[in-house]
């Protein structure tokens, strides 16, 4: 079958995993409707934006682009352009003045209505708008009722890895961090039945997949009434671990206060769970976390790491740091460093502090940290975290592990794209990469048919953002391993 015309679908995500998932599965929702992809943005007729507000740079990037579409728009006033996720909620009405041409505006809780309002904002010709209520306009029942979960069944197909899938648990936040409009964009915390999600990874495990990373923005905090039976994250771990065909468990991100003790012994216990997890610490100063609202002391975040290495020592922790928050010191800032020196980090995601509308700290605290003293702190924590972080790689070089092979190294995707037509694709050497049981990026060298697969791995060296290895062939016959070139 032909694809009409105007069922053509191009779309541009940017922001963190929950955005990857939500165009996933709008994607797939869309092309149940007989849209077709396409990565010619002019030969589309559609064209969805999905977008984030946590920095004020990632709006920035999505107002230039509509910019740039204001034209293409005038020669093909059928074209239907939709602004969807944070920034939709987040702005509003006001997308429409900034960029008149505009058709959609469809908040992250209601995503299930794009198919609808596409065909709707095509028919009359008119603009749509669909969001949630603000955070402070109604009841809590009725805003947790205005964000609807988009968790539709999945199309395999859709999905950027066959081997690896993106399950949300909860959505929301209600932690306020003073900074942070998550709240906003995403509505009150609301965590999903475990009937659902335990259904969702045994059909993703069905058709293949290996790696369930769970999502919500406070992942570990977990909780929901089924039968009178409260599951919390730990449980839910247990429940899913014997799904055939699953090998790996991954969940991000975690809330410092709420890493509570039967979340960590799953962790130890339950073999298919990663020995990682992703606990953002922030800033290293107390006047500054309290002021950042997060609820807890680089002490009381002390403890916590604490907890972490009595219960699961080889685990592995990452952190997010913002650098140049209001009022932060250069003692501050050191106290960031040392927070960096003291936990050694498998690595960190530091950002500039970027005041947004509508939250705390923006109505509250002047940004009296100016954008070059942001910068500098920001590259010298990053300069020491790749320190630590390579000495921490270093120690690994001449060891082994098991590898989830995740596909073409980002080098590899570089150079090009291979022929899939030639005969020796599947067999090619190629440079892999993939992760260890404690999330560390390994790249290697190895053909096409291990993707998907467990693979030990040798590492021989390493950046601080990734280990270098060749694979490890069983000699079954005597039961060692040793290092041979790789078989093709
Ligand atoms: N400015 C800079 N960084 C922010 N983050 C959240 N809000 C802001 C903001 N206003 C960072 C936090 C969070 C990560 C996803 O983004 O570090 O953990
Ligand atoms: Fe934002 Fe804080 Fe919620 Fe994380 S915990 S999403 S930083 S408000």
């Amino acid at each position: 079958m032909t694809t009409p015309h105007n069922h053509r679908l191009f779309i541009e995500t940017v922001g963190c995993q929950m955005n990857m998932l939500d165009s996933e599965l709008v994607v797939a929702a869309l092309r149940k409707q007989g849209f077709e992809l396409t990565a010619d943005v002019d030969a589309a007729d559609t064209v969805l934006f999905n977008t984030c507000s946590v920095r004020e740079h990632a709006e920035h990037k999505i107002y230039s682009a509509l910019g740039r579409l204001k034209h293409s728009k005038k020669r093909r006033p059928q074209q239907v352009i939709g602004v969807i996720g944070c920034m939709a909620q987040k702005d509003q009405e006001l997308i429409f003045k900034r960029a008149p041409h505009v058709d959609l505006v469809v908040g992250t809780g209601q995503l299930a209505q794009i198919p609808d309002l596409i065909a709707a904002s095509r028919e009359k010709r008119e603009s749509r708008i669909a969001i949630s209520l603000d955070r402070t306009e109604a009841t809590r029942r009725e805003i947790s009722d205005s964000f609807q979960s988009f968790d539709p069944l999945r199309d395999p197909e859709m999905r950027p890895s066959p081997y690896q899938a993106f399950v949300r648990i909860m959505i929301g936040c209600d932690k306020f961090c003073t900074y942070c409009v998550v709240p906003m964009t995403r509505g009150p915390e609301q965590s999903r039945p475990p009937k659902h999600i335990l259904q969702e990874v045994r059909q993703l495990a069905n058709e293949g997949v290996k790696e369930v990373t769970l999502l919500g923005q406070t992942v570990n905090s977990y909780k929901h009434t089924e039968d009178g039976r409260l599951w919390r994250l730990s449980d839910l771990l247990a429940a899913m671990h014997d799904t055939p065909g699953l090998e790996r468990i991954k969940f991000v991100t975690n809330y410092p206060r709420d890493m509570t003790r039967d979340l960590l012994e799953a962790v130890r216990d339950l073999p298919k769970v990663a020995r990682y997890l992703h606990v953002p610490a922030q800033s290293g100063c107390d006047e500054i976390l309290k002021r950042m609202k997060r609820g807890y002391t680089i002490g009381q975040y002390r403890d916590m790491f604490g907890l972490i290495q009595e219960i699961v020592p080889d685990c592995a922790v990452s952190s997010d740091f913002i650098v140049g928050f209001c009022g932060e010191s250069e003692e501050s800032f050191q106290k960031s460093m040392d927070c960096v020196r003291e936990f050694r980090f498998k690595n960190s995601f530091i950002f500039k502090y970027s005041p947004r509308p509508g939250t705390k700290a923006d109505d509250n605290l002047p940004d009296d940290i100016p954008e070059d003293v942001k910068r500098r702190r920001n590259n010298e924590l990053l300069d020491l975290q790749n320190e630590i972080s390579e000495e921490d790689n270093a120690r690994l070089i001449g060891r082994e592990f098991e590898i989830l092979v995740e596909g073409a190294s980002k080098n590899e995707q570089k150079r090009g794209s291979a022929d899939e037509a030639a005969a020796d694709f599947q067999t090619a050497k190629i440079q892999l990469s993939g992760r260890t049981r404690c999330d560390r990026i390994v790249a290697f060298e190895g053909n096409r048919r291990l993707i998907g697969s467990l693979t030990r791995v040798h590492v021989t060296d390493c950046t601080p953002t990734t280990l270098l290895g060749m694979v490890v062939t069983q000699e079954v016959q005597h039961g060692s391993s040793s290092l041979l070139p790789i078989l093709t």
